[in-house]
């Protein structure tokens, strides 16, 4: 393993094509022991710049559906498959992925969260080792062992998925609101209101 302290990868150079390309590493953000996990493919020029997942328009996306169910980004984890930008925005190779994994793996180990949210094809794949067409399951909660425990991985859709097509709108949304089902999340006063039935 490369140097680590907890789940912050603070050098590693085994992918010869993502240190050319990157500016940093990109760790996760968020709680160390929160119980929603969100993991994405890896980071973009913004991510890069700013060395935190999601924080360009696909970040917006994310914000504001986590807000709408009561999720909000400062209360679940967010992280990625790989946390070097791979160059022009290609997706990780599988090498890069395997290269990346014990990391991932430490810090689902180490957050032991109550689900696992894959934010597109790649995420969606390479936890459950499997072909996936994120568009048709996602939604769908999976039970799969990573490095021996079981985990429940819920299949999400890309938030960026969303920007070219608007009817995947209320596919994330959707899968968002389970997410905050599975984690044991009210939404239903998110706003500071009351709900209907106080005071009666
Ligand atoms: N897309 C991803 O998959 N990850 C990020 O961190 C940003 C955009």
């Amino acid at each position: 393993m490369g140097e680590m302290e907890d789940l912050r990868v603070t050098a590693c150079t085994r992918c010869p094509d993502l240190v050319d390309c990157r500016s940093r590493i990109v760790n996760g953000t968020g709680p160390d022991d929160a119980d929603v996990l969100f993991v994405g493919e890896g980071p973009g020029a913004n991510e890069d710049e700013q060395g935190e997942p999601f924080v360009g328009r696909s970040g917006t996306v994310l914000d504001d559906q986590l807000r709408a169910v009561g999720l909000d980004r400062e209360t679940v984890r967010i992280t990625n498959c790989v946390r070097c930008r791979p160059p022009e925005n290609r997706d990780p190779t599988t090498e890069e992925l395997e290269n990346c994994r014990e990391y991932l793996e430490r810090e689902i180990d180490l957050l032991d969260p109550d689900v696992i949210v894959t934010l597109g094809k790649v995420p969606s794949e390479h936890l459950l080792d499997r072909s996936v067409a994120v568009t048709k399951e996602a939604g769908d909660v999976v039970d799969v062992r990573i490095e021996g425990t079981p985990r429940r991985v819920l299949i999400c859709v890309h938030p960026a998925a969303t920007l070219y097509d608007r009817s995947q709108e209320e596919t994330f949304a959707t899968t968002l609101q389970r997410a905050a089902d599975l984690a044991g999340v009210d939404g239903s006063d998110n706003g500071g209101g009351q709900t209907r039935l106080d005071g009666f």
